[in-house]
């Protein structure tokens, strides 16, 4: 029996007072995740069950108890509060997935200051970016990418600490830095958790939009008991589970599934620090015995690729139950997923504004191969009309609104309250999504209502590879769109035109790539750069990206009467 039981009974008289009553919380109560996924585990009698088994490059393991989760968090905790980290400082974590990133958000949480999770393969002007609107005031890093840190220091007086958590005692300290080591650190036993309540920041993840600069996601601890819930419900973890969420913790599935969702409920998770492969993938899910695994359509798409051969090379028999989330999930997908492993991938749609699962197909449910499913139980969701009220014929395309009235819904953008406002009309929350919901109330993903770029389940934003993009010497003026790709769905294509004495070939658009790379991230890299005479514009001198966009995808280019063709 799964945990949902039957969604036609569960929306009937749904209360989030469920999952508050399992939490044991009641309103006006202390709640702190970082204690939530640790501490109330152990009370609960599992501080000898494993909670994190991780793999990191040539087959490297460790593993953490619950109580080892509680000691470490602890010891984070202690260490940070020590240097001076108040409640409400922002402390980013800027790791791979390594076991300190899992262990550290937890630390932070645990003394009331805000995690702040970044892509560790941002480069210096992502970074600083984000940073700097954070104001953040400790960085927790490694060795690797310490030097991005130090590139940008000096415009960075608010950031008083940079914490090296595997640093080996050989290169002499820089600037602000120290060491830490959760190997050779003191544990810290007893410790006292900072009463945070239900309306207490605890993370900022930043997303990218179409314009301006990337917006800081501000949540709070209140957001446990929607995480907890639909992670309960939709991922249906039980106790005996191994549990694989593939998404880093620098993005929102990495952190409400990845670490909150599992954690509160006791369940042992895996993580495997290592790039994809389908073969190391297959082989990972044989040997931990994985029973319910979390992904995204891009590596699953990649999986299909790698073919049906590779599957049957695996023994992949414990798998109950299979999940994705982060984009569109195409019907062949699902289709083969049935095929070849025995259960179809359950599409799921969340945002990191949302914070947790909106709209997801449920164990029980019949799958329709492409739909998103239904709302969560608790969400009040409707597609809208040019007005924003719900449309009530069926299979009309419309904005996505959600009443923003669930625990893990954004309560910030942090220092943006106009770009925040906009996101709400007629009493609704606009994820910037287009939808249909057909007769049976299956919602069916259509576009996106803005330019932003999805490679992968990544967001990225035009703007900010444009602006970078003029930061390079040879580019004059840029415009960045969404190319269709068979695996990532969009990769990022870059038309430039060029400053006078550059030549428009081969070795200077992998130069202009590479720059791209380095200063934002190999998500944010175009995949091809297009030279071109002139960019199309508005007469009032806008780009027109619309147009571009349309000539990728072999679209309508609509109107064109703004078009200044002179
Ligand atoms: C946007 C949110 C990787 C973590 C989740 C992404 C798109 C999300 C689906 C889905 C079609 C989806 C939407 C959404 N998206 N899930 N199941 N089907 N599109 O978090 O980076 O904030 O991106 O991802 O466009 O608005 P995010």
């Amino acid at each position: 029996m799964s945990n949902i039981g039957s969604y036609d009974e569960r929306i009937k008289d749904f209360s989030w007072k469920i999952a508050e009553e399992e939490l044991g919380y009641k309103e006006g109560d202390v709640i702190n995740i970082g204690w939530y996924c640790s501490d109330r585990i152990c009370d609960q009698g599992k501080a000898d069950k494993l909670a994190l088994i991780w793999e990191g490059l040539g087959g490297v393991e460790k593993r953490y108890t619950f109580n080892d989760v509680r000691l470490a968090s602890n010891t984070i905790g202690d260490h940070l509060r020590k240097l001076g980290v108040k409640n409400e400082d922002r402390v980013c974590l800027f790791m791979d997935k390594i076991p300190e990133l899992y262990l550290s958000f937890l630390g932070v949480l645990k003394i009331g200051a805000i995690a702040q999770p970044l892509f560790s393969a941002f480069g210096d002007e992502s970074l600083h970016v984000r940073l700097d609107n954070a104001q953040t005031k400790v960085i927790m890093t490694q060795r690797k990418h310490v030097g991005k840190v130090r590139r940008i220091l000096e415009q960075m007086p608010y950031l008083t600490h940079i914490i090296i958590v595997d640093h080996d005692g050989k290169k002499p300290l820089k600037e602000r830095e120290s060491v830490f080591s959760l190997e050779t650190a003191e544990k810290i036993e007893k410790f006292e958790i900072f009463p945070t309540k239900a309306e207490s920041p605890s993370l900022l993840h930043y997303t990218s939009g179409t314009t301006g600069q990337p917006k800081g996601v501000k949540h709070v601890h209140y957001s446990l008991i929607s995480q907890y819930l639909t992670a309960k419900w939709v991922l249906d973890l039980q106790d005996d589970d191994i549990y694989w969420c593939t998404a880093d913790p620098g993005w929102v599935t990495g952190t409400s599934y990845g670490i909150i969702g599992p954690w509160s409920q006791g369940i042992t998770q895996c993580v495997l620090d290592t790039g994809f492969s389908a073969e190391s993938w297959y082989k990972f899910i044989a040997k931990n015995k994985v029973s319910m695994w979390y992904s995204a359509p891009t590596a699953i798409r990649s999986l299909m690729k790698a073919g049906d051969a590779l599957v049957k090379e695996h023994d992949l028999s414990s798998l109950r139950h299979i999940a994705s989330v982060g984009e569109p999930l195409n019907a062949e997908a699902v289709i083969w997923s049935e095929r070849v492993y025995g259960m179809p991938f359950y599409d799921t749609y969340l945002q990191t504004e949302t914070g947790s699962m909106m709209l997801t197909n449920y164990p029980g449910m019949k799958v329709k191969p492409g739909s998103m499913g239904k709302p969560f139980p608790g969400i009040t969701a409707a597609v809208l009309d040019d007005n924003f009220e719900p449309i009530t014929e069926p299979s009309k395309s419309g904005l996505i609104g959600f009443r923003p009235d669930w625990p893990s819904m954004m309560r910030e953008y942090w220092r943006n309250e106009e770009t925040f406002k906009k996101k709400f009309a007629n009493g609704w929350y606009l994820p910037g999504d287009k939808s249909t919901i057909d007769k049976d109330g299956y919602y069916w993903f259509v576009g996106r209502d803005d330019d932003v770029i999805n490679t992968g389940g990544h967001l990225v934003s035009p703007f900010e590879v444009e602006s970078a993009l003029l930061e390079h010497e040879a580019v004059a003026e840029s415009a960045v769109v969404a190319k269709p790709d068979q695996v990532n769905m969009e990769v990022v294509k870059a038309f430039v035109t060029l400053n006078p004495g550059f030549i428009a070939d081969d070795d200077l658009e992998l130069k202009i790539m590479n720059f791209i790379r380095k200063k934002l991230s190999p998500l944010a890299m175009p995949q091809e750069i297009e030279y071109m005479e002139k960019l199309p514009k508005t007469r009032s001198g806008k780009i027109m990206r619309r147009m571009l966009r349309a000539k990728e995808w072999g679209e309508e280019i609509g109107d064109t009467s703004t078009l200044d063709d002179e």
